[in-house]
């Protein structure tokens, strides 16, 4: 019989982790349950696919707070920690494996797993390193995931790495990418473009969170070095980045590119939007962990243009499936969008090779059979 599992996330926002968990508690739907530390769109998505959801007490909030910020400073007060670890650890004895989806989750789950005896799957969907995370949080992570971690999933060999680094246990860890669903294979470019006020000219769009080491910015430079051309920016603040996003409309206007800019907020049409771009942009200054907007953008038939750090490199498989450009620079990236927009032959060659890799590389079935394994040989260990 399938492991009875219980998910636990901290958000109730769709971020892309939340995404992931979307999709694999799809497949274990009939035998699980969700955790969430906080209601939101989250709650919303899953009980309409139909999956049970568990919420903490409404004073325990996590929201408001950066993702990528301090976890100490995140963690509520003990009574409270006390109090949550154990209900996650009572609704696990209910449970044959505890999922951990995010990293709050993961430090509350880990304590949960010793109260109810259960093993613990952690899906780490962030780089361990010192420009991520402060050191205290690295230690506190890496000491819970030795000690009291069945297995570690990380979507990429930049992780894989980072984790490594960080002191991680290598015989725990695994790698599984992220897997992608198709988008809509039609949309109309036209109609989409009149929707956004955008003619026929070059467009190319942002599809991430707003975040600083997200590098919306930088795309912003570029489009100010275009003498042409347009840009979407789609994706909210969705952690306590509200300075951020503020500052990026300050730059748009200090950089007189506002009204060749169009900022959507949250999106759920992001493969409809994609498939009215001329390219697809993914400007990380810092090491992605993932990117799925990368393969999303593949899939769509769009040509991806990646800042060279973290997972682009791997999921762009070197350059040959879309182009890589230094990290943090708008002249750069400017030029690669001006190489592109002058020889549609080049970008065409790109998304022929790119959807194909895209389909072998990232399918959502793989990314659940393989997790599903994982979580099977968590929950054997366990029982021996
Ligand atoms: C996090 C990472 C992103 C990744 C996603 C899903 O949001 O920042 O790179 O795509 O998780 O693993």
């Amino acid at each position: 019989m399938a492991p009875r599992v219980l998910f636990v996330d901290h958000s109730s926002q769709i971020a892309g982790a939340e995404l992931v968990l979307l999709d694999l508690v799809q497949d274990f739907a009939t035998e699980g349950s969700v955790w969430l530390f906080e209601d939101g769109p989250l709650r919303h998505r899953l009980e309409a696919a139909g999956i049970r959801v568990s919420m903490s007490a409404p004073w325990f909030r996590t929201s408001g707070i950066k993702r990528d910020g301090s976890l100490v400073r995140a963690l509520p007060a003990v009574p409270a920690l006390a109090q949550i670890t154990a209900n996650i650890g009572a609704a696990a004895r209910r449970h044959d494996v505890i999922y951990a989806n995010s990293q709050r989750a993961f430090v509350l789950s880990a304590l949960a797993s010793i109260v109810a005896g259960r093993p613990l799957v952690w899906h780490l969907h962030d780089i361990m390193s010192p420009q991520h995370f402060g050191y205290a949080q690295i230690r506190l992570a890496m000491m819970l995931a030795n000690r009291l971690t069945t297995r570690v999933v990380v979507p990429s060999q930049a992780a894989a790495e980072a984790y490594r680094v960080a002191g991680g246990k290598e015989s725990i860890l695994r790698i599984v990418p992220n897997g992608i669903s198709h988008g809509p294979e039609q949309a109309d470019r036209t109609a989409v473009r009149a929707e956004l006020g955008l003619g026929g000219g070059f467009v190319f769009g942002v599809f991430s969170r707003l975040a600083s080491w997200k590098g919306q910015h930088v795309a912003i430079d570029a489009l100010a070095e275009l003498p042409t051309g347009h840009c979407v920016i789609a994706g909210a603040a969705l952690f306590g980045e509200d300075d951020y996003d503020l500052a990026l409309k300050r730059r748009a206007r200090e950089r007189g590119v506002e009204h060749r800019i169009r900022f959507l907020g949250h999106r759920d049409d992001v493969p409809r939007l994609m498939r009215a771009m001329d390219a697809v942009v993914h400007p990380s200054i810092e090491a992605e962990p993932f990117g799925r907007t990368m393969v999303e953008a593949m899939l769509c038939r769009v040509p991806v243009v990646a800042a060279a750090s973290g997972a682009a490199v791997e999921i762009l498989d070197g350059g040959s499936v879309g182009i890589l450009v230094p990290s943090g620079n708008a002249g750069d990236l400017a030029r690669a969008l001006q190489n592109l927009r002058a020889s549609p032959g080049l970008a065409q060659d790109y998304v022929d090779r790119a959807e194909a890799w895209a389909r072998r590389m990232y399918g959502r079935a793989a990314m659940c059979q393989a997790i599903g394994s994982i979580v099977a040989e968590a929950a054997r260990e366990r029982a021996r």
